[in-house]
């Protein structure tokens, strides 16, 4: 039984600027704290991407984290990814086209097939237990440089007449959406995130190429393991299961 995070929605701290809201959360919980609370600042100095890359923290884009205090190991933790990943897309979805977003293995966020958003979890033993940071970046305003893929940012997406969108107003839905999916995933365990997530996956069932640190897999996007693994079916038949690297489609 995992804890119930629906008790932290509301339980934000907001900073100007901070090197890593990953790094912020990290100290906080060194501090004594155990969430579930979000930390989310206006910028980032140095906010880290997944394999060691940098992500841009450029004003008026979202980043974010969220602190949480966990019953469960890593392994299990890791299905936060897609939970973020699902809150995310559903917080993007009320300020752009329908059908415009869709999700890429392991947890970026696509507005018309290029990247918006970024998810990078960081686990660590402490005093209090095991302790999760979901960090959460999207590109609200601006679309940062240094990217090895094609970008985009929710406001390029905005149809004409709309509102403008904010990293503020995106962060309130992102952050109910993300309990509403932890609750779920509390008390059903990954199969309805699993499904739900895979409902509005890219390239499902489809050709993929997958660049791991030393070696390229080509296959079809199979489906995903029960530990969120991608199932990359290969042309003899079998299945692979990778559990990181980046996917391309095509
Ligand atoms: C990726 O490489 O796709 C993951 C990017 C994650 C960026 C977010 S921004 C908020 C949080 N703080 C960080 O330093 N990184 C994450």
């Amino acid at each position: 039984m995992k804890p119930n995070a629906s008790g932290g929605r509301d339980n934000v701290r907001l900073y100007d600027t901070l090197d890593s809201t990953n790094d912020e959360a990290r100290r906080l919980s060194e501090g004594g704290e155990t969430g579930p609370l979000w930390v989310r600042s206006l910028e980032q100095t140095k906010g880290r991407g997944r394999r060691g890359r940098t992500w841009l923290g450029e004003p008026g884009n979202l980043f974010t984290t969220g602190l949480f205090t966990l019953t469960c190991g890593p392994a299990e933790a890791a299905n936060l990814s897609f939970v973020a990943a699902l809150a995310v897309a559903e917080a993007i979805d009320l300020h752009v086209t329908q059908g415009a977003v869709s999700l890429k293995w392991p947890n970026d966020v696509l507005i018309e097939g290029k990247k918006t958003s970024g998810i990078l979890l960081e686990s660590w033993q402490g005093q209090a237990g095991f302790h999760l940071a979901v960090g959460i970046g999207v590109n609200v305003r601006t679309r940062p440089d240094g990217i090895d893929q094609p970008i985009t940012c929710v406001a390029d997406h905005v149809p004409l007449g709309h509102l403008p969108v904010s990293a503020e107003i995106l962060f309130e839905t992102l952050r109910h959406r993300f309990h509403d999916w932890f609750d779920i995933w509390a008390q059903r365990g990954f199969g309805p995130i699993a499904q739900a997530w895979l409902a509005r996956a890219s390239g499902v069932g489809q050709p993929i190429i997958v660049r791991l640190p030393h070696e390229t897999l080509e296959g079809r996007f199979y489906g995903l393991a029960p530990n969120g693994a991608l199932q990359l079916e290969q042309a003899d038949g079998t299945i692979h299961e990778v559990t990181a690297g980046d996917v391309f489609f095509g």
